[in-house]
């Protein structure tokens, strides 16, 4: 390989920390940058590189975080701007790197340029905003992920107009047409920067550029707002100015969260000529479980193993030549891993978890894992409403119920696929709060941390699911091909066993992974007349048999090097 075709960002492995279910130190059951702080060794000890730091800026916390008052201040329960910048030493001191959340398609509505914003028609702020006049009769439909009535638009009496809310009525969006607002964002990225933080993640960031004539949704779009959304007119041109007028500048990484971006537009973000951004998390793996366009329903019969290897091949193949792909199975917007692509019964837990690890490490594409998923977290699956916190469940629940809609099967639904499964705080130890706070946690702790779901107990156990990730993340690590070798998907129309081989000029290695709850056995022809070595097991053993022959117990996952 052309040494100067390596890139940190390409080797590293991410790890996501959302903060306020990380680490609590002050008591008040809310986790905090100290905390952070206080297991930063942990992290390293696992082989990370580079930690993604869900928003940790003032917010009045609408949606935890993401609706940001202050770009330039630090949430109050999180600490202060100098235990951020102690963060940052400290993880500088260990080689880790830091990515910020970058939420700027919209901002908190207590935010200072928001409030001005509302106070009149002529305020010098005005324009940072969508504002449509109520003179005009009611503006276009837009749909709205987190209002009761999934309405974007928000009646505001004060001046007589609607503002514009692509999430709650308390994120208003902002309006990227005036450059002022463009100078604002990328002055405060510099802010980011030059304290020395090494990359962002960009919030919904195909959302930015939009009709101001403000369209009825064109018919092409077939009802669905979101690859609406993700299509405005000057997209590419903002992104472009971004990266020329800041990211070019420094040494960091970018990963774009891109909700409604199909396989066809994906270099228009990330061809590195066009110098835009890095990577993005696609959408098409988050929704491949859902209910068409209903985001937030599961499917009855979920998903299929061929599909879900041929979403991870198409993307590839998306990727061959240009670009760089980034691998992902959940994050605070998702249920647990193993509770919605493994098994979480006792007896698979193990085996699935590990054998998830396995894949998101022997992918081409940068792989990000979610606090916990080292340790095999599961969903919390709750029955009552009033254990929920998430802006989402609620809200849908509301609207359900004014509907007049059976709930029973509202909640059946978020057991699976509510946010708050991926939002309970980190299990460290077995007592009462799984060592995440001594007081009672913002959101209920999973009871399974008492029966060895949690990081103390595992550390000690040879065998465990944490041990496993570590051995795997350095395998990752120890060999070049995993990173940047081809990939090739073999048996593609197994239903379980996912296989593929990846090759690095004269390095090539065979994965297997069981998806399944019986044993399997495949014939792999690559296997034929070359040496198989085993490199790792989540089962200890080899499925090797012989020849080409392989069989797997259920979710076993093996690493194999051809010679
Ligand atoms: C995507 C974020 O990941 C999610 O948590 C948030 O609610 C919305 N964007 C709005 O910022």
């Amino acid at each position: 390989m052309e040494p100067n075709q390596r890139k940190w960002w390409k080797e590293g492995v991410v790890y996501q920390v959302y903060p306020r279910s990380f680490q609590d130190t002050t008591g008040n059951g809310v986790g905090d940058i100290q905390g952070i702080i206080k297991r930063l060794d942990y992290i390293k000890s696992l082989g990370i590189d580079i930690i993604w730091l869900s928003p940790v800026y003032k917010s009045p916390n609408d949606d935890n975080g993401y609706d940001i008052s202050d770009y330039r201040a630090i949430m109050e329960e999180f600490g202060t701007m100098s235990d951020f910048d102690e963060l940052l030493e400290e993880m500088h001191a260990r080689d880790l790197k830091l990515v910020m959340d970058l939420v700027v398609n919209h901002t908190s509505d207590e935010h200072h340029w928001f409030k001005e914003s509302r106070k009149s028609r002529d305020n010098p702020y005005r324009d940072y905003y969508h504002w449509w006049p109520a003179e005009k009769g009611t503006p276009p439909k837009r749909f709205s992920y987190f209002d009761v009535d999934g309405n974007a638009w928000k009646y505001d009496e004060l001046t007589d107009s609607y503002y514009l809310h692509y999430f709650s009525i308390k994120q208003p969006d902002l309006k990227w047409e005036n450059p002022k607002v463009r100078q604002e964002i990328y002055d405060m990225m510099h802010f980011w920067f030059k304290k020395g933080i090494d990359g962002f993640r960009m919030d919904v960031i195909p959302f930015i550029s939009k009709d101001t004539d403000y369209p009825e949704l064109p018919v092409e779009y077939n009802g669905n707002y979101v690859p609406f959304y993700a299509n405005g007119p000057r997209l590419h041109e903002y992104l472009h100015e971004m990266n020329q007028e800041v990211l070019s500048k420094y040494d960091i990484m970018t990963v774009g969260e891109t909700p409604g971006v199909s396989r066809d537009q994906a270099l228009l973000f990330v061809d590195e000529d066009r110098e835009e951004l890095n990577m993005f998390f696609h959408f098409e793996l988050m929704s491949l479980d859902r209910d068409g366009d209903e985001v937030f329903w599961m499917r009855k019969d979920r998903w299929k193993l061929t599909e879900f290897k041929k979403i991870h091949s198409d993307w590839d193949a998306t990727f061959a030549e240009k670009g760089w792909g980034s691998m992902f199975l959940s994050n605070h917007d998702n249920p647990r891993t193993v509770s919605r692509w493994g098994n979480d019964s006792e007896e698979h837990w193990h085996h699935s978890a590990t054998m998830l690890q396995t894949f998101l490490l022997t992918m081409k594409g940068t792989p990000y894992f979610y606090y916990g998923d080292e340790i095999g977290m599961t969903n919390i699956r709750f029955d009552n409403i009033e254990d929920y916190q998430d802006i989402n469940t609620l809200n849908r629940y509301e609207l359900l119920k004014e509907q007049g809609v059976e709930l029973d099967a509202f909640i059946a639904n978020e057991k699976e696929a509510s946010r708050d499964n991926g939002r309970t705080p980190m299990q460290w130890d077995s007592t009462e709060n799984a060592g995440f706070s001594e007081e009672k946690p913002w959101l209920k702790v999973h009871p399974n941390h008492k029966e060895g779901l949690n990081v103390a107990d595992q550390e000690k156990d040879e065998s465990s699911v944490l041990n496993y990730f570590k051995k795997m993340v350095q395998l990752r690590k120890n060999h070049l091909g995993l990173v940047y070798g081809d990939y090739k998907l073999l048996l593609k129309d197994n239903e379980q066993v996912y296989a593929y081989t990846r090759t690095l000029e004269d390095e090539k290695y065979l994965v297997l992974l069981s998806f399944s709850t019986e044993t399997a056995k495949v014939e792999i022809e690559e296997a034929e007349n070359t040496s198989v070595e085993l490199l790792l097991s989540n089962d200890g053993h080899s499925a090797h048999r012989g020849g080409n022959g392989f069989e797997l117990k259920p979710y076993q996952a093996c690493v194999y090097k051809l010679n």
